[in-house]
This record gives C-alpha cells, structure tokens and sequence, in this order.
C-alpha cells in the first residue's frame, strides 16, 4: 500500500494512532529524503502534543534502527552488555565500570558519543590519554571484545541515520522535549549497537536532562519497555543527579578518578553506582560473579590497562594539566549545605572542558575538582573548588555560573540517596 506524509501528519494531529506500515514508510522516507523536512517538523509536534502509545513507540523505535547498519557481534563468545547513562556531571562511570564488568566475563561493547553542553562526553574523556583512539572499525571492536572483553569507542555514522537527521530537526523545531521522541532516540542507537543486554542509568535532578524524578521514572519506563519489545534483556536504575558524581568534572580529572575508583582509591559515590550497575549487568547477561571483589582485587584496573593499550594509549602516561588554576575559597566556616551540579557543570564548561558547537575542540585539562562535597565539614579559607584551565580569560565566567551553586550552613542538610529506584523489564 502506498503511503502519503500529509495523511500520516492528519493522523497523529487528529490524535490517532499510526498503523506499523505508516510508521516504517515514513521513516525511511525521511531518511531517503522523500518525505521534506517541514512535513517531518510537522509530524513531530503531533507526536509533541499528541504522544504515541507503547506500541508505536516501540515499532517507531525499530523502524528508525532499520534506517541503517546493525552491528553484528555474533561473533564475540562471552554474553554481551551494555549501559547508558541519560548524562550527568561528573558521569565517569563508564570508564571504571566498562573494565570491571568484563573483568567479571561480561564483553561490554560501549559506543559513546562526545559532550554538548554542561554534560561531558565519555569519549572527550579518554582521548585526554596520550595516543587513545576513538574509531574503531567492526572488525576491531569484535577482536578488542573477545581479547580484553571492554571496548569504549565512537559510534558509526551507520548507525540508525534517521535518528540523526530527527534529532537535528526536533533541535529547532521545539520538539526535543517528547518522551516518545526521547526514548526512541535513545534506544535505536543502543539496539542497533547490537548488545543481548542493557542497562540505563536514568538520572534526575539540576544537571540533569529530566528535572523532576517523576519525569525520569517516566522516560524509564518507555525505555524499558521499547527495549523489551524489541527483544533486549533490560533493567533501569533511577539515579539522583543534583550533585556532582565524585569529586572530578570535566576530562583528564575524571580520567585520573576513574583510575583511583579502580585502584579502590575512589569516592563512595562513584564506586557505589559503579558497582550498582555492574551487579545489574551481569544478572542480565547471567553472569554469576559479584564486581565488589573482582575491583578490590585490582583486576578490574589490569583490564582497564588492556582496554586502553588496545586502542593505542598509554595508561601509565601522564594526562595533560592546566596552565592555569584557580582555587574557590569557603567564606565562612560551616558545612557545605548544597553543590549545584547544573553550576558546576556549566562552570566546567566554561572553563573549555564541554563545547559550544559540535565541531569545536574541548580541552583536556579543563574541569573542576571539588575539595568539598555536601555534608563536609568546612572552614573559612579552605579550598572548596579547583578551577582548570589554559584559558585564563574563561576563569571569570565560570566564576559567574558558580555563583550561587554552593552554600555553607550551619548544619548537614538531609542528603538524597543516590540510587533511588531499579525498574526491571
Ligand atoms: N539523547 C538522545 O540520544 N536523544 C534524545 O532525544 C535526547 C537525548
């Protein structure tokens, strides 16, 4: 049956549920260029408005997975599992936990994506190691996953086009907000990587994409459910993201965090959510090993050595400091009450270690080291943040988008937990 847009835009503009074949036609029209991008702008504010049900959503989903290349890991031997993170500050946690799941013989196949905007990319991350190298072809990422079990590299432009081409659309259009939209976005990407299993890290709070938790249990459970409709092993943990995660932001610094979390050096936050979603994947992918041993052990931080080295870099190399640094000091005495991850995010930014536009540089010496985290006791003078950058002329904007995203008290505020819900699939 042939399909015309303007009858698929009546539809979900009337408020009607769209049948698979309109949903798979006018994909791969868009894709191929048959359907006009003001016809697509359209029919993304129907969406906006009107919403899709699970089931559309789902075909939606595997409609924009079929726009490109699947990529084919039948050949990897160990069970094979994924994670995403919604993106927070402070967010390192692939880089420990990607080594330690496969140190517990999971194979982890990571494609990331670099940073835009206040969040940092896992990928601007480990390129602050001398030689480490982002591309990898299919035939290097099924090698690297069978050798060392982890591999964190970019993603194909191969992989799921449509939803490259709808992202950049709904960008400008005002329709980026729509959880049908969000969650197919996601989840194309991650079906199309090909992994058995998944596990998402959906995060609320100031720094993060979803403000409230209400709206992240919600984005949760269409993620969920669109990966179980399309045949993935999937679990969600709900995550808080008002504070930064550990006590480095930005690129190198997190790198050296990471490092000290699988040296078991780390900060109790980062290493309770690395182990968190580290026990999640394995009782996906049905691996009967608990991670807490294996990063005590120090193999963990062997594999991430190996995972490294495979891609070129040198995990002994000294990462890249700053020219300049500049200290934020505690103008009372008291207890750090509140630390805006948002502010500190922004302020990392600012300092070069996000980016504007998608084609500019980041820096890898950029970032911020928080000396005090909420709860801690401080005194007038001491260090609270560390600022890094070569740009000595960002120092006062990123001053500017800190101020008043920390405040000392007398007390210790009630602190949120970080792990606040798990929904199984
Ligand atoms: N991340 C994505 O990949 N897609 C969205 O729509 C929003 C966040």
């Amino acid at each position: 049956m042939s399909h015309n847009a303007i009858d698929v835009i009546r539809a979900k503009r009337d408020g009607n549920r769209l049948t698979d074949a309109q949903i798979d036609w006018v994909i791969d029209a868009y894709t191929r260029g048959a359907v006009a991008d003001e016809q697509m702008s359209a029919l993304a504010m129907a969406i906006f408005l009107n919403g899709m049900t699970a089931e559309e959503t789902a075909r939606w989903t595997a409609a924009m997975v079929a726009s490109g290349e699947h990529l084919d890991l039948s050949a990897v031997t160990r069970p094979t599992v994924d994670k995403h993170s919604t993106g927070g500050v402070g967010d390192k946690i692939t880089l420990p936990l990607a080594p330690l799941v496969a140190a517990c013989g999971a194979a982890v196949p990571q494609l990331s994506g670099r940073g835009l905007g206040h969040t940092g990319g896992t990928l601007d991350k480990l390129e602050s190691i001398p030689g480490w190298r982002a591309n990898l072809s299919t035939a290097e990422i099924t090698a690297q996953l069978n050798s060392v079990g982890a591999v964190v590299c970019a993603a194909t432009e191969g992989l799921a086009p449509a939803d490259r081409k709808l992202y950049a659309l709904r960008d400008v259009t005002g329709t980026v907000e729509a959880i049908p939209l969000i969650a197919s976005s996601i989840m194309s990407k991650k079906i199309a990587e090909g992994a058995q299993s998944l596990v998402l890290d959906v995060k609320s709070g100031t720094g993060a994409f979803m403000k409230t938790e209400a709206d992240a249990r919600r984005l949760a459970e269409a993620l969920v459910a669109i990966g179980k409709a399309n045949g993935l092993n999937i679990s969600a943990l709900l995550t808080d993201m008002s504070v930064p995660l550990g006590r480095a932001v930005g690129n190198a610094v997190e790198v050296a965090e990471s490092v000290e979390v699988l040296k078991g050096n780390g900060p109790a936050d980062v290493t309770e959510l690395t182990i968190a979603l580290a026990r999640e994947m394995l009782a996906l992918a049905g691996v009967d090993t608990d991670p807490a041993p294996v990063l005590a052990s120090g193999q963990a931080y062997e594999t991430w050595s190996r995972m490294i080295s495979a891609q070129g870099g040198n995990p002994e190399a000294p990462l890249p400091t700053p020219a300049h640094v500049h200290l934020v000091e505690a103008q009372e005495d008291g207890v750090l009450a509140e630390l805006d991850a948002y502010a500190v995010g922004v302020a990392a930014w600012r300092l070069g270690a996000g980016r504007a536009r998608k084609e500019d540089p980041v820096q890898h010496a950029a970032g911020i080291l928080c000396h005090a985290k909420p709860g801690d006791r401080v005194t007038k003078g001491q260090p609270l943040l560390e600022l890094h950058t070569n740009t000595e002329d960002a120092i006062p904007a990123a001053l500017a988008a800190l101020d008043g995203g920390y405040r000392i008290a007398e007390s210790a505020p009630e602190t949120k937990p970080l792990l606040l819900d798990t929904l199984r699939g």
